[in-house]
């Protein structure tokens, strides 16, 4: 029998947990949160991508005491100075996120410049290394809302080569391009090396 080494992803965020577990399949047993009942509450108020995803690697290691996957990832808007970036979250944090991209989209409303990307910072800690992963990706913020897969900020998130919002396209295309697939692949290549 194969066995799959176990791997904690560590976040409460369902979709991103979701999105991690799609593109790890077969290759790792992957562990959330939820699989092992325990949860705590990390306070992600570092200013970079990197040093929030390695404050919840490490915090959920102690925990678990198997090696973790912690994922800090956002939207960064050129016009808005690369906000919300590491804020996005808690950007307008008690809004839906429909009431979110609506706003975004009055506050861009005229401008030219829609020019965003998404950056993701994967952190693996297995208790005695961390290992650093980043993964970006580039595109616009659209005209208006459209399509309702992904999440959060997706259905604002224009890519030009696919010609359609991330909210638009299945889950496989985006993995293939996104943020966050493009780092996953780099630790997996890591772990396999
Ligand atoms: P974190 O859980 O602190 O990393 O929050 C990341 C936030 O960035 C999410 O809650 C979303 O608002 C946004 N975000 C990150 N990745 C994506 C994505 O793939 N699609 C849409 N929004 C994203």
């Amino acid at each position: 029998m194969l066995i799959m080494k176990k791997i904690l992803i560590a976040s409460t965020n369902k979709n991103k947990v979701r999105e991690i577990r799609e593109m790890l399949k077969g290759k790792y047993e992957v562990l959330s949160l939820a699989d092992l009942d325990c949860d705590v509450d990390v306070k992600e108020d570092a200013y970079t991508f990197i040093e929030n995803a390695s404050i919840k690697a490490r915090a959920y290691y102690d925990l678990a005491k198997i090696p973790v996957i912690a994922d800090d990832s956002g939207l960064s808007i050129a016009y808005f100075n690369e906000l919300p970036g590491v804020h996005s979250a808690r950007f307008y944090k008690n809004y839906s996120y429909f009431e979110r991209n609506t706003k975004i989209l009055e506050m861009m409303k005229d401008i030219k410049d829609r020019t965003a990307h998404y950056t993701c910072a994967m952190v693996y800690y297995d208790g005695e290394q961390e290992y650093h992963f980043i993964g970006e990706c580039y595109g616009e913020i659209a005209q208006k809302i459209a399509g309702e897969n992904g999440f959060g900020y997706d259905p604002i998130f224009y890519y030009p080569p696919l010609g359609k919002t991330f909210a638009e396209i299945s889950a496989e295309e985006k993995h293939k391009v996104s943020h966050r697939g493009i780092a996953l692949r780099k630790l997996v290549a890591h772990l396999e090396a």
